[in-house]
């Protein structure tokens, strides 16, 4: 059975990946410091590099 989407956003994790979540649920994470090596997804890199990167969050749809 397909799940209704109710609610789509982004969290961009401090220091790491955004991750894609679909009815606060993750369903990816995808790099933004660039040096994973399964782009676009987050393979763990960023840690090993020292990427720092504020926390962000942002709602792309929510059903009202
Ligand atoms: S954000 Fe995790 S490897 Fe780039």
């Amino acid at each position: 059975m397909t799940e209704k989407v109710k609610k789509v956003s982004l969290e961009f994790v401090e220091n790491g990946p955004i991750l894609v979540k679909i009815n606060d649920r993750i369903d990816a994470a995808l790099c933004r410091c660039g040096y994973s090596t399964n782009k676009p997804f987050c393979d763990g890199s960023h840690s090993a590099y020292g990427f720092e990167a504020e926390h962000k969050e942002l709602v792309i749809y929510e059903e009202k």
